[in-house]
């Protein structure tokens, strides 16, 4: 089982489509960990995107990214890195495969909808950013019988 980190970002919060995008992932298969409303701020970007400071689009990024609330969570499941990413789509809608998040809810190459960690050691990285151990759920689901 793998865990990855995933937003929500502040466009498709801002549009209602919160509930869509997590029913998408439910229906996938892959278990809640953690799950946080919060804004984003200068500092935070600039740790969540570290390795995209300096580039040319990094300011419109961050006004993106801290704009407005945003969903933080941790999703687990089996090869949950590559199939998150997979199911989230390319970067930019008009690249995007028919069928995943950014093709329905992207409206741009910046305003993407969501993101997920793209490596192991991203999803150890982000996720560790964005929870600590006691925010994230590390038991087993239990269903209830009907009495
Ligand atoms: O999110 P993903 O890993 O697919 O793409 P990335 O290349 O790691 O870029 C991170 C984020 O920066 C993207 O999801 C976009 O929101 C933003 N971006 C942008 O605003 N302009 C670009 N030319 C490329 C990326
Ligand atoms: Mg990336």
């Amino acid at each position: 089982m793998e865990k990855t980190l995933v937003l929500i970002k502040p466009d498709a919060f801002a549009r209602h489509h919160a509930g869509d995008i997590i029913k998408r992932y439910e229906s996938e298969g892959f278990r809640i960990l953690a799950m946080k409303l919060l804004k984003m701020d200068e500092r935070l970007a600039s740790i969540h995107y570290a390795e995209h400071i300096g580039r040319p689009y990094y300011k419109d990024l961050v006004g993106f990214m801290t704009s407005g609330p945003l969903i933080a969570m941790v999703l687990e499941g089996e090869d949950a890195i590559a199939r998150v990413r997979k199911i989230n789509g390319k970067t930019n809608p008009k690249d995007a495969e028919e069928g995943t998040i950014r093709k329905e809810f992207a409206t741009s190459g910046r305003r993407n909808a969501v993101h997920a960690s793209d490596s192991p050691e991203s999803a150890a990285r982000e996720i560790a950013i964005f929870f600590n151990q006691t925010e994230i759920y590390d038991g087993t689901y239990h269903v209830e019988a009907d009495d």
